[in-house]
């Protein structure tokens, strides 16, 4: 099956190109989650934190169609203090009952993902069907569009088997 939806949040543009990629490399289509209160400078990269400390849940909004119509969404988001973006958590759990079997791309500088994984499983209450996570390096030189591209492959290959609901960790540079 072909009918992934891929949600991105994205603080400093980062997972907004990596979204994009992927849409384009397998005809998808995007969707964002937008803060209602969106954040700027040096206070914004403290809210950052201190979400991330206490696992807050700012209030967000969601542009897309619903997940309900798909048959996997692709949750893009950045890694803030070794643990999930803020947003997306709080999206993930507005939205968890609607949400068809996912998979996790972390965007990071380096670590963090583990944290991230875990997190996505407890909200939506299971694995993800296949997670990877790139560097912001990756990004940069382009060099990610293979592993992207591979990851996109094989989440078509799970949603066509039965067996859809596995932990997997896709990629070598995977943490
Ligand atoms: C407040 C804050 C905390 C971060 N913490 C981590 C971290 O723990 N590990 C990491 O690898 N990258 C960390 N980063 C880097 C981001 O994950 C990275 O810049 C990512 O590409 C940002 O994605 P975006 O451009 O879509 O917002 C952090 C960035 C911010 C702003």
């Amino acid at each position: 099956m072909s009918n992934a939806l891929v949600i991105f949040y994205s603080y400093t543009g980062t997972s907004r190109r990596v979204a994009e990629l992927l849409c384009s490399q397998q005809n998808w289509r995007m969707a964002e989650v937008l803060e209602t209160r969106p954040r700027r400078g040096a206070t914004g990269t403290l809210r950052c934190v201190l979400d991330s400390a206490l696992r807050r849940r700012p209030r967000v909004r969601y542009e897309g169609p619903s997940p309900k119509g798909f048959d996997a969404v692709v949750l893009v988001s950045p890694i803030w203090m070794q643990r999930l973006a803020g947003p997306m958590r709080s999206f993930i759990a507005e939205r968890r009952a609607d949400l068809p079997p996912a998979a996790v791309v972390s965007v990071m500088g380096g670590t963090g993902a583990p944290d991230a994984i875990a997190e996505v499983s407890r909200l939506i209450g299971r694995a993800p069907l296949l997670s990877t996570s790139l560097s912001m390096r990756s990004i940069d030189d382009g060099s990610c569009a293979a592993q992207l591209q591979a990851f996109g492959t094989a989440i078509r290959s799970a949603e066509e088997s039965s067996d859809v609901v596995r932990p997997a960790v896709l990629s070598p540079s995977a943490t």
